[in-house]
């Protein structure tokens, strides 16, 4: 099942708590985090990462220590202790959202903003950019941003990043559900959640069940997890 966790990184930790949690990441993680000229740039990477840590030690049964990270050509990440536990990882403002499935999986959110059609009318697809045009006015933002999210979902579920053209497949939203149509063999579902009003969330997987809801997870709690962890194997 695809599952769909959340931190919002308004919730303040104290500087130690930072510290920590800088500690017991990669230090390739930490130069990157490090390297953000501002704070929420650093928080979103640096929370992600302790995130799918958090899951990851939850549902394998191992200790942080003990994660070995790997990413494809293209720096989607992957974890190398299980065949059967991959993540993906998005950030948008306020916003780190985690999935995590037995099977391939991606996922986009992005906060709503105002929109530029040229912006569709250059990235989208035909298809896309005519089903956007036909919506009335007052949900062309909504029907954009569900498109780009969902677009994104799938680029991030293939992990090829911007190598693969965005008009080289088509999301398709109507009565019968979301797909994309694509040279992929593979049947792949979609899945979106609410998760804030100014936000838009799409998931894509290989598997047909997603978790219902979106589970917000307690920065505090996680880090105490990962402390206690930590000190249980001293
Ligand atoms: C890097 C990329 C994968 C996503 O970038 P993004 O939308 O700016 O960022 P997100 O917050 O959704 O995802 C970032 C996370 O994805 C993961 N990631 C990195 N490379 C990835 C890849 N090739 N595939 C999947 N996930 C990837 C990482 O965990 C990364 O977290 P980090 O930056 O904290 O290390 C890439 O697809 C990209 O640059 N997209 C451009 C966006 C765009 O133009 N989309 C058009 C949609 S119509």
């Amino acid at each position: 099942m695809g599952e769909v966790f959340a931190i919002n990184i308004n919730e303040s930790i104290n500087d130690s708590q930072f510290q920590y949690l800088l500690s017991i990441i990669t230090e390739n993680k930490r130069d990157q985090v490090k390297n953000f000229l501002f704070l929420k740039d650093a928080q979103r990477t640096l929370y992600g990462d302790i995130m799918i840590r958090y899951l990851a030690c939850q549902k394998l049964k191992i200790n942080n220590e003990q994660l070995v990270f790997f990413h494809n050509e293209f720096g989607k990440p992957y974890l190398l202790n299980s065949s059967e536990f991959y993540f993906n990882i998005s950030h948008s403002e306020d916003w780190v959202i985690c999935v995590v499935s037995k099977k391939e999986i991606g996922v986009d959110i992005e906060k709503i903003k105002p929109i530029d059609l040229g912006i569709a009318k250059r990235f989208f697809s035909k298809n896309e950019y005519e089903n956007l045009l036909s919506m009335p006015d007052n949900m062309k933002v909504n029907r954009f941003f569900d498109l780009w999210t969902l677009k994104e979902s799938y680029i991030k579920y293939k992990g090829t990043g911007l190598s693969m053209p965005l008009d080289s497949f088509c999301m398709s939203i109507d009565d019968y559900g979301i797909r994309v149509i694509s040279n992929d063999k593979k049947h792949l579902f979609f899945k979106q959640y609410s998760l804030d009003k100014g936000y838009k969330l799409s998931v894509c997987s290989e598997e047909n069940e997603f978790s219902k809801n979106i589970r917000y997870l307690n920065l505090k709690n996680v880090i105490q997890s990962l402390r206690l962890q930590s000190t249980s194997t001293l």
